[in-house]
C-alpha cells in the first residue's frame, strides 16, 4: 500500500510574508501521523526560508520544477541539486501549466524526474489531459502515453510519486468526479503495474491535483487508488491545507 502524500503547489505565488503560513503548518502538524506525509512546494525564492520556517516539524518542503543538469550555463534555471541544497526533499517536474509555458515533453520530464533522481530528491511526476481530449474520450490513452515518456527509464517504484491533474480541473473549481479520479487512478495504477509489476506498482503514491478544496477533500481521498492530493489554491492558506489534511 502506497504511503499518503498531502502535497501543496504554491506555483508563482509567495513572498517573504507567506512564510508565515508555513509556520502554521508546521507548528500545527508537530511530528505528524505516521504514515502521512506531508509536503509544501514553493517558489525557489523562498526555499530556504520555507525549510527554516518547517524544521523541527514533520512538514516537508519541495521544489516546483529542476533543470536537467547539475550545475553551468543555464541562466535563471534552477538545478535539481540546488533545490537539495535549500533543503527540498521532492520537486514537482511536468505540471501541465509548464509543459504548456515551457514546451515541456514526456522526455524533458523524464530527464528532470531522472536529475533529480540523481540530486536525491523525489520527483512528483505530473499527468493529465485536457478538456477536449477528454470530451474526444482520449483521456485513459493519452496518460497512458504520458506515463511511458515521463518515468525515466532507471527510476524504481519507490523513488517516485505521480500527480494526476486534469488540465480541465486545475485552478477552475470543476474539480473531476470520484467516478472520473476512480476510473483514471485505476489505469495509472494498471499501468504502472505493467512498467513495474503489480506489487511494486502499489507503492507509488498516486495525488489527485485540481480544485480539490477542504469541501471536497474527504470523498477524493477516501477513492481506492487516490494517495493524497497535489493542492494549488488551497495549499496557499494554512487553514485550507490543514482541513484537507485532516482528512487524509
Ligand atoms: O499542482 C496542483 C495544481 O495544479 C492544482 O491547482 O488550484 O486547482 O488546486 P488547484
Amino acid at each position: 500500500m502506497a504511503r499518503t502524500l498531502i502535497a501543496g503547489n504554491w506555483k508563482m505565488n509567495g513572498l517573504k510574508e507567506s512564510l508565515g503560513e508555513i509556520r502554521t503548518v508546521a507548528s500545527e502538524l508537530g511530528n505528524g501521523r505516521e504514515g502521512v506525509e506531508v509536503l509544501l512546494c514553493v517558489p525557489a525564492t523562498l526555499l530556504a526560508l520555507a525549510a527554516e520556517a518547517a524544521e523541527g516539524s514533520a512538514l516537508k518542503v519541495g521544489g516546483e520544477t529542476c533543470h536537467t543538469a547539475a550545475s553551468g550555463a543555464h541562466t535563471g534555471d534552477i538545478s535539481a541539486e540546488m533545490l537539495a541544497d535549500a533543503g527540498a526533499s521532492h520537486v514537482i517536474v511536468g505540471h501541465s501549466e509548464r509543459r504548456m509555458d515551457h514546451a515541456e515533453t514526456n522526455e524533458t520530464v523524464a530527464a528532470q524526474a531522472e536529475a533529480a533522481l540523481r540530486a536525491g530528491l523525489t520527483p512528483i511526476i505530473c499527468i493529465g489531459e485536457s478538456l477536449e481530449q477528454r470530451k474526444a474520450g482520449e483521456t485513459l490513452g493519452f496518460v497512458a502515453s504520458q506515463i511511458e515518456g515521463s518515468i525515466p527509464a532507471g527510476a524504481d517504484a519507490e523513488q517516485i510519486v505521480i500527480a494526476y491533474e486534469p488540465i480541465w480541473a486545475i485552478g477552475t473549481g470543476e474539480v473531476a468526479s470520484v467516478e472520473q479520479i476512480d476510473e483514471v487512478h485505476r489505469a495509472i495504477r494498471a499501468r504502472l503495474g505493467e512498467r513495474f509489476g503489480p506489487e511494486k506498482a502499489d507503492l507509488i503514491p498516486l495525488l489527485y491535483g485540481g480544485s480539490m478544496k477542504p469541501d471536497n477533500a474527504g470523498e477524493i481521498l477516501a477513492v481506492d487508488d487516490v494517495n493524497g492530493g497535489l493542492i494549488g489554491g488551497a495549499s496557499l492558506k494554512a487553514a485550507d491545507f490543514l482541513a484537507i489534511y485532516a482528512q487524509a
